[in-house]
């Protein structure tokens, strides 16, 4: 848990050269996997990112009883043995993608037991849209001693209209009325590509699941799923994006392969504006190198938008533009906690709200001892250490191999210096 990376900065130098290969979605992963728990048989995954949330919840999955065995890319689990719904605290709570185990575990046992998540540097990550869609399937919701305590005889299908578009809240409410009795129709619903791919493999299974990707999901409630062939994970189009910004900013040519540029248009076309040069094929992005980038204003948004999980990384690339730029935060009210490393390095940022940050540009950043505060804004911390002079100390990298698996070697693969300090 208390790993560092000792980073030693390019100074502003284009260095880096060659390829990065993109791993399967966490984002896909960890709901596939709360997802065998709709399956009477097992269920293999692969191109599976070994990162610690899949880790963590692999080991939720044990400690309910399911069998779950890990092997390089791949992962098998059979959930037979199932013989507790009763959620572990400190994991649960550790990991906001464990209330999508609650899902399918109330629709196949009728009971769920689920600590109320902790908030984390990114906002508060309320469940209150999950818990009204239960309690509108029939379920009975209590609160007590700090766990959420519901069931449900049998949960029934209905109608839900999610008044605020929730990505894991549309994933756990479409699986859970997989084995619910009835049609239930989901609106105003999240249309990120992991949730299509989910949905696309359950009704590969048995599920009878239409409009997945599109705002209205209609669901025919039925029995078990069978699976018949593995999960293949989709490309991590955050991974992707994550090494584009890397790129852009400090590769003389970086090529990114095993991606899908079909998953992140917005992205590419806002820094393609900015002055990055890059070829895009059908399962690769070529980086070549870009100066001059100038600045621009930016709002995260819901998928097809500019991912919230790309704003620290944009925030970092917009210190190295010409210009100024407004960054406009609309999903998380609190995902800024990343800029205090970016101050101490010298940047020019100004808070104008918790919603919204300005930032003025070029500015060279100078190495410092740096924090990775969450999964993205650890990733951050890293481009930011490459960027700077001198040496950088980013602390707490837990937080970044929640997410990015072996990101320093895959790093120094491609010319960066950076090293693990256990
Ligand atoms: C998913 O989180 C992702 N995590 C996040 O990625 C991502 O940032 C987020 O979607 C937005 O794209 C996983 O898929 C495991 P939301 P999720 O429910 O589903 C509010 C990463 O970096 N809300 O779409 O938890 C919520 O507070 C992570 O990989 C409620 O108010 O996000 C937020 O403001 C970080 N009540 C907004 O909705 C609820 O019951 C969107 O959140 C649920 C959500």
């Amino acid at each position: 848990m208390n790993d560092k990376f000792l980073i030693k900065g390019l100074a502003g130098q284009k260095k880096l050269e060659g390829t990065i290969t993109v791993g399967g979605a966490k984002n896909a992963v960890l709901k596939i996997m709360a997802g065998s728990i709709l399956f009477k048989n097992m269920l293999t995954i692969q191109n599976m990112p070994f990162v610690e949330d899949v880790k963590r919840l692999g080991e939720l999955l044990t400690d309910l009883g399911a069998s779950v065995e890990f092997s390089p890319g791949e992962v098998k689990i059979n959930t037979e043995k199932i013989h507790t719904q009763n959620l572990d605290e400190k994991t649960a709570t550790a990991m906001r993608s464990s209330v999508v185990l609650t899902g399918p575990l109330l629709a196949r046992y009728g009971k769920v037991v689920f600590p109320a998540p902790g908030g984390c540097t990114i906002g508060k990550r309320p469940i209150d849209l999950f818990i009204k869609a239960y309690e509108k399937m029939g379920a009975t919701v209590e609160y007590k001693d700090d766990a959420y305590i519901m069931t449900a005889q049998k949960l029934k299908g209905a109608e839900i209209f999610f008044d605020i578009q929730t990505v894991t809240g549309t994933e756990t409410i479409m699986m859970a009325a997989v084995l619910a009795e009835g049609t239930t129709v989901l609106k105003n619903c999240a249309m990120e590509p992991e949730i299509g791919s989910l949905a696309t493999y359950l009704v590969s299974c048995g599920a009878d699941i239409q409009g997945a990707g599109t705002s209205t999901i209609t669901i025919q409630g039925g029995g078990l799923l069978e699976s018949k062939q593995p999960y293949i994970t989709i490309p991590d189009r955050i991974e992707t994006g994550s090494f584009v910004i890397l790129g852009a900013l400090l590769a003389k040519k970086l090529r990114i392969e095993k991606c899908d540029p079909s998953l992140l248009e917005s992205l590419l076309s806002l820094l393609t504006a900015s002055g990055v040069h890059m070829n895009i094929g059908k399962d690769y992005i070529e980086i070549l190198e870009s100066n001059n980038l100038k600045s621009f204003n930016v709002r995260t948004h819901e998928y097809p938008g500019i991912p919230t999980d790309v704003q620290p990384q944009l925030v970092t690339y917009l210190t190295q533009c010409i210009g100024e730029g407004i960054v406009f935060e609309t999903i998380f009210e609190g995902r800024f906690k990343f800029i205090d490393n970016l101050k101490k390095m010298g940047a020019h940022i100004e808070i104008l709200n918790n919603r919204e940050i300005s930032i003025k540009g070029p500015t060279p950043l100078i190495a410092s001892a740096l924090e990775a505060y969450d999964l993205r804004g650890g990733f951050s911390a890293v481009v930011s250490g490459l960027l700077a002079q001198g040496e950088t100390v980013v602390k707490t990298v837990y937080y970044i191999d929640r997410g990015y698996e072996s990101l320093e070697t895959r790093l120094c693969a491609v010319g960066a210096d950076i090293q693990r300090i256990q």
